[in-house]
């Protein structure tokens, strides 16, 4: 198996789970599927293929679809055959809404490719390869963006922990969710560069097990302190004072600081709450979704019964008829978190003030 470097170059190219290919437009993705035994990558330019990427988790992760979307939807305009601007935007419509109709919760898929459809209508009076080098060039700003955001959130956070903490993790919210360092696991790997020795128990995270295939790929191979446990062990490790914080990142964070992430992670927060242990979400104020005032609001994705019963065992382990709900993500209460962290500073409860700020 390849040595994965969860920190990546310096530049864009070549980065290490998202980077466009010139040339013939296409993105070429590390398939996060086939981790951590395999390490391989797929390019993808039609419509359907990349938004199979983004349903089946090839990429994966609220920010890292984001920027793999952004990308997606320069390479199917720059695919397009038309030269006049109103059939060229029809068909940016559609591939955008098709995009988009991957997956609901994550905020950042839609915000940036409503970012990239803006960007199209202004400029419409514009040649249509003009157009497409604007569109590219933004594409390009979103993933740079996201660099600065991610270091950014990793130094606040550093303000969090000592020397020696234990911190446990849910899902996966390193660099392969993002661009680097990540948002949840971003403080442990600037923590790790710096010489700030941290203990991470890692969550399996059922039933895709973003935990134990991702999160410890990265942070292993940081050469941070990785111990995995199963979901259900979060409680015994708190309990035997293993545990000084919980950080986790976040798909959607609505007006009041509900939260919504990996399906586990309101669970994590309410046994993190009982045993006196901060509990800390972590994401770029581009995640704060000022049209949704509180987490009932927040639409979580269902997904297949065959995740829960069939993927990642040899054989099924419930009978065929037995019904299964799979949501994939829940919505944490904001009175829960401890703080969220994001690329401008940490914000406290009450929410509905601290977040204002960020998003008028
Ligand atoms: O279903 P996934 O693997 O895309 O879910 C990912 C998470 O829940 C992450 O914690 C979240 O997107 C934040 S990633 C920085």
């Amino acid at each position: 198996m390849d040595k994965y470097s969860p920190l990546g170059p310096d530049e864009l190219g070549p980065s290490p789970n998202i980077r466009l290919e010139e040339g013939s437009p296409a993105v070429t993705i590390l398939d996060q599927t086939l981790l951590p035994n395999r390490t391989e990558h797929l390019t993808l330019s039609g419509a359907r293929e990349l938004h199979e990427a983004i349903y089946s988790l090839r990429v994966r992760g609220a920010p890292a679809i984001g920027i793999f979307a952004a990308y997606a939807i320069y390479v199917l305009s720059a695919r397009s055959a038309e030269t006049e601007f109103e059939p060229f935007y029809a068909e940016f419509l559609e591939n955008k809404a098709y995009l988009d109709s991957s997956r609901p919760t994550a905020v950042n898929l839609k915000k940036q490719l409503d970012r990239m459809d803006a960007l199209a209508l202004k400029l419409r009076a514009l040649p249509i390869p003009e157009i497409l080098r604007e569109l590219r060039g933004e594409a390009f700003a979103i993933h740079r963006e996201d660099i600065a955001m991610c270091k950014a959130i990793s130094e606040f956070g550093l303000e969090l922990i000592r020397d020696g903490d234990g911190i446990l993790t849910h899902c996966n919210a390193g660099p392969l969710a993002t661009s680097r360092y990540g948002t949840g696991l971003g403080t442990i790997l600037l923590a790790q560069e710096r010489g700030i020795k941290l203990r991470a128990y890692c969550d399996e995270t059922r039933p895709l097990l973003q935990g134990a295939r991702l999160t410890t790929y990265e942070l292993y191979n940081a050469g941070v302190d990785t111990t995995l446990i199963c979901d259900n062990m979060a409680s015994i490790v708190m309990r035997e004072g293993r545990i000084n914080a919980v950080f986790v990142g976040c798909d959607r964070v609505a007006r009041n600081g509900d939260t919504a992430n990996k399906i586990g992670t309101s669970g994590a927060a309410i046994l993190a709450k009982h045993y006196g242990v901060p509990f800390y979400v972590f994401c770029p104020s581009s995640t704060i979704d000022p049209d949704c005032a509180t987490g009932a609001e927040i639409k979580i994705e269902l997904r297949e019964p065959s995740e829960i019963k069939e993927k990642f065992f040899a054989e099924p382990v419930a009978l065929e008829g037995v019904k299964c709900y799979n949501p994939a993500f829940d919505v944490t209460d904001n009175e829960l978190i401890t703080a969220i962290v994001t690329e401008r500073g940490v914000c406290r409860a009450p929410y509905t003030e601290s977040l204002r700020a960020l998003y008028e």
